[in-house]
């Protein structure tokens, strides 16, 4: 389509229109010529019980998955492989990352001019990413269908380059990434490192064989007992996120941020809430301001965006319940790697970091501070799913909140 020939306004108007249309983007465009659905809410129970189509570039069926706050910014699919069944050869320029939810098989991963494969097992709970711009298939060794939840980069790419042909057919080996001896490349690593920005638990492993009973070290940031640690896979620099563990009985302190996180739930049941935190401030039910809070009830398979904003000036509070018998387990698998490497300021600046509290220069609500029908919600849901309350009653007084450590 040419475009019209642009005409100067006469006088003070205003050239172009003061509303317009926002158009598709490459990546949006890019989704519909796929063929296969696209699920947009904030999120579901279970994302296996999305409908899926076959799916002609990868194989299998799939359904993408674009939740509310993560538009253009990440791709998410479930995606089912037949019994015994193989994808397609797959290569692309951007991260990506799986969660296996049923089924069990391998994966081959091989470079650009080479034909020595590097193959490693996956089982329900692997957690696996693949090194940017290599090449891979993945094999279902099951009689029943494989079913895998991916994450990937691929908006940032066919957004920026708006080329198939670079994103898909890109020869470009990252040797830093996927190099050298790679015998090694896929056994799982199990020594927890301090990350030297914030000095919480990082592991660095390539995969992880079953991330939803693997030791998570103790951490406390998120609430008394909260287990966490950052997964540092594959040189990946985008797709970094967390795995992280709620006991049972207990809950998430609300925090805010912009969009772009989701929690995958990887073991027992919780809910989250979230609402807007300008407009719904610090207690939305308590300022008839409730029907701003959204609310998901998820379990295994099951996911949340927490902050569900397109609005790129606008932050959210949300907060996570564990409602299981057992703890409740998410992986925040669209999350950056950020970790106070490329945020806004200067070198130097100090960064709160997820801990620190709104009386402390942070983003958390203290849970003194709360809107005291979220304790109360919490307790009657236990009751309905056999749980029972186990936060500790200090950290409801002014004094708890300064309670950095406590034990389980
Ligand atoms: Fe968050």
């Amino acid at each position: 389509m040419t475009a019209p020939k642009y005409v100067e306004p006469s006088g003070d108007q205003k050239a172009g229109y003061l509303h317009y249309k926002r158009p598709a983007s490459p990546w949006e465009i890019f989704l519909k010529e796929e063929g296969i659905p696209v699920y947009h809410g904030i999120g579901m129970r279970d994302s296996r019980d999305l409908p899926r189509a076959p799916w002609a570039r990868q194989g299998g069926k799939a359904t993408y998955i674009q939740l509310i706050g993560t538009n253009n910014d990440t791709g998410m699919y479930c995606w089912e492989l037949p019994g015994r069944g193989s994808s397609e050869v797959i290569h692309h320029f951007y991260e990506e990352r799986f969660i296996v939810l049923n089924g069990r098989g391998s994966t081959e991963v091989w470079k650009e001019g080479s034909s020595a494969k590097t193959t490693f097992e996956w089982q329900p709970w692997s957690v696996f990413s693949i090194p940017l711009n290599a090449y891979f298939r993945v094999v279902n060794a099951s009689s029943g269908p494989a079913i895998i939840l991916a994450v990937n980069t691929a908006p940032r790419i066919v957004n920026m380059f708006q080329s198939k042909s670079f994103t898909f057919n890109n020869p470009y080996n990252f040797e830093d990434r996927f190099g050298g001896n790679l015998e090694d490349y896929w056994k799982p690593a199990e020594d927890y490192e301090a990350h030297p920005v914030q000095g919480r638990a990082q592991l660095t492993t390539n995969l992880f064989p079953d991330a939803q009973n693997c030791y998570l070290p103790l951490d406390n940031n998120r609430a008394p007992g909260f287990r966490w640690v950052y997964p540092q896979m594959v040189g990946n620099t985008v797709l970094g996120g967390f795995i992280a563990e709620y006991p049972p009985g207990r809950y998430a302190k609300a925090h805010h941020h912009g969009s772009g996180a989701v929690l995958v739930c990887m073991r027992g049941k919780g809910y989250s809430i979230t609402w807007p935190s300008k407009e719904g401030g610090l207690t939305p039910f308590q300022d008839g301001k409730g029907d701003l809070v959204l609310w998901q009830e998820y379990w295994e398979g099951g996911m949340i965006s927490a902050a569900p904003t397109g609005n790129p000036n606008e932050t959210w509070f949300h907060q996570h319940f564990a409602i299981s018998s057992g703890p409740f387990r998410v992986f925040n698998y669209t999350g950056g790697s950020a970790f106070g490497v490329a945020g806004p300021g200067q070198e130097g600046d100090m960064v709160a970091g997820i801990g620190a509290e709104i009386t402390d220069g942070g983003r958390a609500i203290p849970y003194h501070m709360e809107d005291p029908f979220l304790r109360k919600h919490f307790e009657e849901r236990l009751k309905e799913n056999s749980g029972s309350f186990d936060m500790p009653e200090e950290v409801y007084t002014e004094a708890g909140a300064s309670i950095r450590v406590m034990s389980d």
